[in-house]
């Protein structure tokens, strides 16, 4: 990469030559939009077949017939800097020929895209791959999404997205690491380095672009764009951290959120995106505002028109319009009558010029061919890779007993899973055909048909199955009558259920998070014939979110937490249940009891009347106080045990040490984590925080000896005064495979 003083002198030389109308063309960033007979606006378009008014038929007819409208001309005129949505390499190298060449100063344009989990080989869904606790991981799929995209042209994606969200009602909840802002801040700065590589100027390297900036994740009653009010400690607490992690990982972007924070809008928040992002934590890259959200300051109730907003959000320290249009229609005539400094447009087309400049797009602005493109999609590395991740993001909720006559599983317990080799499978539940569906949210390269089923595995294995959709047999027979035809064919029934992809992501919040009364429906069922039959019931989920399922936890034999897996979901779900694989994942979000306890997790403060069996403490009438599945629980095919925790203080904080135990007859991998309790702070502390956790492997009976250091300066937080303070005193460290079954020691800081 050039030498950073180059760089700023080139910016200086360029800005001295452009034109009001050219800066301003820098900051806007463009989508492909979509023209046609439309009589209505395409955003019309698609709220008339979400409510109904036209069916999906008929919307795809209309779309059939619109083209996409590139804005060459605009191009020309030097008016667009960026596109989002560019992903493929033809039309990414025709749109970048018109800047470069038919342009006055030749001004490269660089392409954004939501590159979130993989780009053709969809991998699990963030909120899946969290499960894996292994930053190795999530940087290896990291390089390979890089590797697809930027094969298509694209140079920057809208990811990692590190909002902390401990309301499962949120759809967002899919998009990211869960609850806890440790793993938050580890998974982004892995995906930075994985998305980024060392060198931005390889043809390979793709910009990280943070989000949402910030606590978008705290949307009150986790309803999709709502406010997030909270004080500065808890927000300097429990969400800044981990976005601060991607920025010291080097991210080169930053995309503010939609939400307010106690009132201001992120993308009009000066606080936020100049106090905080450049001059606390030394950021000089981009910021891009989320879509059309400098446009949404009106609606906020924080700017009096889009000229007002351009105004505010700009000097706020947005640099990049995406696809709202209020900076090329107002930027220029902002300046001219001196109500922005033209200083105030020079930093932020800087600012873009900066990573412009650092991918070397001005000496390389054709990063790739239709040839690259071609190669680049879908190699078996990449799909053995995407199954390792399926695999290593599943998590095993339940495994009773088999019953007896089940043939035993290659793993010779006596639990129902792993199933025999030679285990023949009643599958339920549409789900386990539907490959669409097992790309989940935000899988902008995915092809449908690339992604391979439950069924489409078992075909493959030569699995021997049965298969029924749930819905009733048009002969008018019942499901169970059907399922009794097929339970003579099969040992286990398999009940695969949960949630399409359009129920989690953007705008998919939930008021309540239960399953369908469909997929009880089917389970109830196949109990009532499976115990009858002494056939075992297990539940496969597909879900993008925790969900409320104390029935279902109560009632299946065993449940394996398949979230969204992507291209590989069929095998690697087949990987797991056979046993070629043992299950390790570990939830990095609470599952409530109910709806009505969301925002539910583990961080929680202990109040002064903690829920207890007497009536005055804090606690639900109708709802346990516990969760059906506690953070950072997750089963294995063998068993770990946790002895001799023992924690010394250094001179710099603790040293904990933990022995762990394979006690049971497989290879297995255990995810140790350690969290800390500060008793009594200055303000109240959580009564857990996760501050280290390891993965190791070990052989059956093996045992190790795990270590964790804990300075000191990773034991404070936000003082009333909201400075960042450590407090000596009484601290507990517990120890465990767990939020909830842990070792315990107390020390004094
Ligand atoms: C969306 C999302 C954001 C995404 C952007 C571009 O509204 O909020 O995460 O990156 O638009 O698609």
């Amino acid at each position: 990469m050039m030498e950073k003083n180059a760089i700023e002198r080139k910016i200086r030389e360029l800005l001295a030559k452009m034109t009001l109308e050219e800066k301003a063309g820098q900051l806007q960033q463009c989508g492909p939009s979509l023209v046609g007979a439309f009589e209505v606006s395409f955003e019309e378009l698609l709220d008339m077949m979400f409510d109904g008014r036209i069916s999906k038929e008929e919307f795809d007819r209309l779309m059939s017939g619109a083209k996409q409208d590139f804005h060459e001309d605009d191009i020309r005129a030097g008016r667009i800097g960026s596109f989002n949505g560019i992903g493929d390499a033809a039309t990414a190298n025709r749109l970048q020929k018109i800047a470069v060449e038919e342009t006055r100063l030749g001004i490269p344009l660089i392409y954004g895209y939501d590159v979130i989990h993989g780009f053709r080989t969809v991998t699990p869904i963030p909120l899946a791959e969290s499960c894996a606790w292994e930053p190795g991981l999530w940087e290896r799929t990291g390089r390979l999404a890089a590797e697809e995209a930027t094969a298509a042209g694209v140079h920057m994606t809208f990811a990692p997205m590190v909002d902390v969200a401990k309301d499962a009602r949120w759809g967002r909840v899919s998009e990211g690491a869960g609850e806890d802002v440790l793993l938050n801040g580890d998974y982004g700065a892995a995906k930075v380095r994985g998305f980024q590589g060392d060198d931005l100027t390889r043809e390979d390297a793709m910009a990280a672009c943070v989000k949402h900036f910030a606590a978008y994740g705290a949307c009150e009653a986790g309803r999709d764009y709502n406010r997030v009010d909270m004080s500065l400690q808890k927000l300097w607490d429990e969400y800044l951290p981990s976005y601060k992690a991607c920025i010291e990982a080097g991210a080169r972007a930053v995309m503010p959120a939609f939400n307010d924070i106690n009132g201001v809008p992120c993308s009009a928040n000066e606080w936020l995106l100049r106090d905080v992002l450049r001059k606390d934590w030394g950021f000089d890259g981009m910021t891009v505002s989320d879509a059309n959200a400098i446009a949404e300051c009106v609606n906020h109730g924080i700017a009096a028109d889009k000229r007002d907003a351009a105004r505010q959000c700009l000097r706020a320290g947005v640099d990049m319009d995406m696809t709202s249009n209020s900076y090329i229609e107002h930027v220029q005539e902002l300046v001219e009558s001196g109500e922005l400094e033209e200083s105030v447009l020079d930093e932020a087309v800087a600012d873009i010029l900066r990573v412009k400049f650092e991918m070397d797009l001005f000496e390389h602005p054709y990063r790739t061919s239709e040839e690259r493109e071609a190669d680049a999609m879908l190699t078996q590395e990449a799909r053995a890779l995407a199954r390792e991740a399926a695999v290593k993001s599943m998590v095993l909720l339940k495994n009773e007993d088999a019953p007896s006559g089940l043939p035993e599983g290659n793993s010779g317990n006596k639990k129902i899973l792993p199933l025999a080799p030679d285990a023949r499978l009643g599958i339920f539940g549409r789900l386990a055909a539907d490959r669409g569906q097992m790309t989940g949210a935000w899988a902008v390269g995915a092809n449908p048909d690339d992604c391979l089923s439950i069924l489409d595995a078992c075909r493959e294995r030569g699995i021997s199955y049965r298969y029924l959709d749930g819905a009733d047999n048009p002969e008018g027979l019942s499901t169970k009558k059907r399922i009794l035809e097929i339970a003579e064919e099969s040992d286990v029934f398999l009940a695969v259920i949960g949630e399409d992809k359009e129920e989690s992501g953007e705008a998919a919040s939930r008021a309540s998070i239960t399953l369908k009364d469909s997929d009880i429906q089917l389970v109830k069922d196949l109990l009532e014939v499976g115990k009858a039959q002494g056939k075992p019931v297990v539940a496969v989920l597909f879900n993008g979110r925790p969900l409320a399922m104390p029935w279902l936890a109560e009632s299946a034999d065993a449940i394996l937490e398949a979230w969204h897996p992507g291209v590989e979901a069929g095998p690697a779900i087949l990987d797991v249940l056979f046993g070629d694989a043992n299950p390790s994942g570990k939830l990095t979000t609470t599952f409530p009891y109910a709806s009505g306890q969301c925002p539910m997790y583990y961080a929680h403060m202990n109040t002064g009347r903690p829920g207890g069996k007497s009536k005055f403490t804090s606690k639900y009438l109708d709802t346990p106080l516990e969760p059906v599945y506690p953070f950072g629980f997750g089963l294995s095919y063998t068993t770990f045990a946790y002895e001799n925790l023992s924690v010394e203080k250094t001179e710099d904080g603790f040293h904990v040490s933990v022995t762990v135990k394979n006690t049971g007859s497989r290879a297995g991998e255990e995810i140790v984590q350690c969290y800390v309790q500060d008793v009594a702070g200055s303000r109240v502390r959580p009564v857990k925080e996760l501050k280290g956790y390891k993965k190791i492997p070990l052989a059956p009976g093996e045992e190790r000896r795990v270590e964790f250091e804990l300075p000191s300066e990773k034991l404070g937080f936000y003082s009333r005064e909201g400075t960042y303070v450590v407090e000596p005193g009484e601290f507990r460290i517990y120890v465990g495979g767990n939020s909830r079954d842990v070792l315990e020691a107390g020390v004094i800081l």
